[in-house]
């Protein structure tokens, strides 16, 4: 089996470039490696030892078996092993990965991950991350499995899967516990933030394109530039002159503030914390603050070589439209009650994945459930021409 075969047998339409050149690297040796990566012992082993996956081990074990008995998708899970390894981009279009029958065809990305999974362990140890929180961040290929039992109907570990880990894989993404957070990252893009001596707060926009509704131009319903204007920033010698952003919304006219008084405080420069909502367990404000204090003390503690700004976060969940179509008793609007919000460009899709996940979304609103409050108020609003445009929000 060479590359062009693999190819050919797996019907793939296109590869990355750099598939060719991983495969002459390992052309000598994949043979051994998928006979060891792909074995029960190993993957048992690998899994047993970081408590991953335990409930789906037979499922595992199973498919394993499948793509041992397919050397085209074992030299292909060998090129993925590598490819991740390196860092390479798994979103890359050109990457069209093979379908076929279910177990083999359905798991053989999660073959490529698997063996990263010790180097992740220890890359934490090293780092005195405690074990409950090690524990945590690994069950994020569970969580992969579930999503695509919300998103396809069964579990598996897609293409989109595989995107998604490389956040594990690079040892960036940490469960504590309600919610993920991704190592600092430069996050921020559209404003900049200034404080001053009180502690106040001033978002201005930076280089946001506004539409005359208030959203970012390019958003759904939002597509015309008409009476649109671009929110810059100016700088004098002695002020900063831009548009204020006021609980998302981004002011028409300019302003000009002090530099004595206003220092700036966040910038596309800066890092941030990128935080991520999953969705099992308790959602009100004693679970969610205890989160954010445990997460000080492990940077402090374990990543004080990556400093940070802020908190950040961009959803679905973050939309002030969902003010519209939740009571105001609701958990997600008292998470969202600690954020400094700004608008950001949005397709006003994002809700349906996660509120109607499996479903048919914004093709087919009619027949969107409504098992929820949520669900029914959102569908409404949509049938009715709104949408819930997702927004960034952050605090220090
Ligand atoms: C985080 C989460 C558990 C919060 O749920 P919650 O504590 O019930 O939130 P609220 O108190 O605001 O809920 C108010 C209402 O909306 C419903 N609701 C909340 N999130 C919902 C969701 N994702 N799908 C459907 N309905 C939802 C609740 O069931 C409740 O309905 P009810 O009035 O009929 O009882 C939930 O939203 C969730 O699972 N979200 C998915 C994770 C996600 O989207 N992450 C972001 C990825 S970017």
């Amino acid at each position: 089996m060479n590359f062009e075969q693999m190819k050919k047998e797996l019907g793939m339409e296109s590869c990355p470039g750099c598939f060719a050149e991983i495969y002459e690297e390992i052309k000598d040796e994949w043979k051994n490696r998928a006979s060891l990566i792909l074995s029960e012992a190993y993957i048992e082993g690998v899994l047993t030892e970081a408590k991953v996956l335990l409930p789906y081990m037979e499922t595992v074990l199973s498919a394993a078996a499948k793509v041992r008995e397919n050397d085209a998708l074992c030299l292909l899970v060998c090129v993925l092993e590598k490819w991740v390894k390196n860092g390479g981009n798994i979103n890359d279009p050109d990457y069209t990965p093979p379908k076929g029958p279910r177990l083999d065809y359905d798991f053989f990305h999660l073959f490529a991950a698997i063996p990263t999974i010790p180097d992740s362990v220890r890359y934490f140890r090293n780092r005195n991350v405690p074990e409950d929180i090690i524990a945590a961040s690994l069950q994020e290929y569970d969580y992969c499995f579930e999503m695509c039992r919300m998103n396809i109907g069964r579990i598996a570990f897609d293409k989109g899967r595989l995107v998604w880990i490389c956040h594990t894989i690079n040892n960036e993404l940490i469960r504590i516990g309600r919610f993920k957070y991704e190592l600092p990252t430069k996050r921020v893009s559209g404003v900049r933030v200034y404080k001053n001596s009180k502690g106040e707060i001033l978002t201005l926009a930076d280089g946001l394109h506004i539409h005359r509704t208030g959203r970012i131009v390019g958003s759904i319903y939002c597509e015309d530039e008409t009476e649109s204007f671009v929110a810059d920033i100016t700088e004098t010698e002695n002020e900063i002159i831009g548009h204020v952003i006021t609980d998302g919304n981004v002011a028409r006219e300019k302003t000009s503030f002090s530099k004595l008084e206003w220092e700036l405080c966040l910038s596309k420069d800066d890092a941030v914390i990128p935080v991520h909502i999953p969705r099992d367990g308790d959602f009100d404000v004693d679970t969610i603050e205890s989160s954010y204090a445990r997460l000080r003390e492990v940077m402090a503690n374990c990543f004080v070589d990556m400093p940070y700004k802020a908190i950040h976060c961009h959803t679905w969940m973050m939309s002030r439209d969902l003010r519209k179509v939740l009571k105001p008793t609701s958990n997600i609007l008292a998470f969202q009650k600690k954020y400094i919000h700004y608008p950001c460009k949005s397709a006003g899709t994002w809700v349906f994945g996660f509120v109607f996940p499996g479903e048919k979304g914004i093709s087919d609103i009619e027949s969107l459930s409504e098992g929820t409050s949520l669900q029914r108020n959102v569908k409404e609003l949509y049938k009715n021409g709104g949408a819930i445009y997702d927004d960034c929000g952050f605090f220090f």
